[in-house]
């Protein structure tokens, strides 16, 4: 039997998630077929409405859906519940839509297993207060960080985002001109839409040091500004690629219960990309 998956977004042209998923599927040794689903808001629910009718196992939500299929499921995992974000969906036999969250696990995993970065007792830094940094936090705060900080052009939403999760572990937010006063932040993770276009942000010169890990959630071939700028003042850098792998392979799991060894991936993907 073939189980089938799609990604749904707006655009999803350029989308690798099939690409990996069925490297995944090598790897595992499993039938799978996975497409890519364009939507707009007025059709998105009755895509994954008739995406279940057709007897397809589950799909992949993109931007920007992110919210509005936290709608449509039946159930959501308590993750998906705090981000009001979910990014898979499990469509179970019984007709039901579970949803699910993997952006933050995949992030994590990314940082702390790919990247040997630990965010036990480090401090944190989360740029933007948008869906991609709420998706990410209960993934951060399980870690332990000492703190996670969430800075924002609008410094209202950032604040508020730490709010929501200030009883999951030490968690602040504060508009770029208002950092809490230290040393600098071991990570900095860029969840803004900045992406390859938009310049980066006034942020204090002291933020960042040799040792930090910049983050960029965005993928893209080249440097991202952010990371261009991070790596001018010594720190390591990472894109979005590794996140879109773990999140793919946390997915996997949930459909298929494997999680496919995704260090066999990278080299594939890497020369695809090229
Ligand atoms: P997503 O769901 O991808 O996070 P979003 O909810 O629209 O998208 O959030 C976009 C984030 O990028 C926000 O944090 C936004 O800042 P504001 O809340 O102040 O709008 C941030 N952002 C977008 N363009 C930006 C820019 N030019 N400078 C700084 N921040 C920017």
């Amino acid at each position: 039997m073939i189980n089938r998956y799609t990604v749904i977004g707006q655009p999803i042209a350029h989308s690798l998630s099939p690409v990996v998923h069925q490297l995944f599927g090598e790897l595992t040794q499993r039938k799978i077929k996975y497409s890519r689903t364009e939507a707009t808001p007025e059709s998105f629910e009755q895509i994954v409405r008739d995406w279940k009718e057709s007897g397809a196992s589950g799909c992949n939500i993109t931007s920007p859906f992110k919210g509005q299929a936290v709608q449509i499921c039946d159930r959501l995992s308590r993750e998906a519940q705090l981000a009001e974000s979910v990014n898979t969906i499990h469509m179970h036999r019984d007709g039901s839509m579970v949803g699910y969250t993997t952006d933050g696990p995949g992030l994590v995993v990314d940082i702390v297993r790919n990247r040997r970065q630990s965010l036990d007792d480090k401090r944190v830094l989360i740029l933007g207060a948008g869906g991609a940094a709420r998706g990410v936090m209960q993934a951060i705060l399980g870690k332990n960080p000492s703190l996670l900080h969430v800075a924002n052009r609008t410094a209202e939403k950032a604040t508020h985002l730490a709010s929501v999760f200030d009883h999951l572990g030490s968690v602040s937010g504060s508009g770029y001109d208002q950092l809490p006063d230290m040393a600098g932040f071991d990570t900095v993770i860029n969840a803004t839409t900045l992406g390859m276009s938009g310049t980066m942000p006034e942020l204090p010169e002291h933020m960042m040091n040799t040792g930090s890990l910049a983050y960029d959630m965005t993928y893209a071939k080249r440097d991202t500004p952010f990371m261009s700028w991070a790596r001018e003042r010594g720190a390591s850098t990472a894109n979005g690629l590794g996140m879109l792998v773990e999140q793919a392979a946390e997915s996997f799991l949930i459909w298929d219960g494997v999680r496919p060894k995704t260090r066999m991936v990278y080299p594939r993907l890497r020369e695809m990309l090229a």
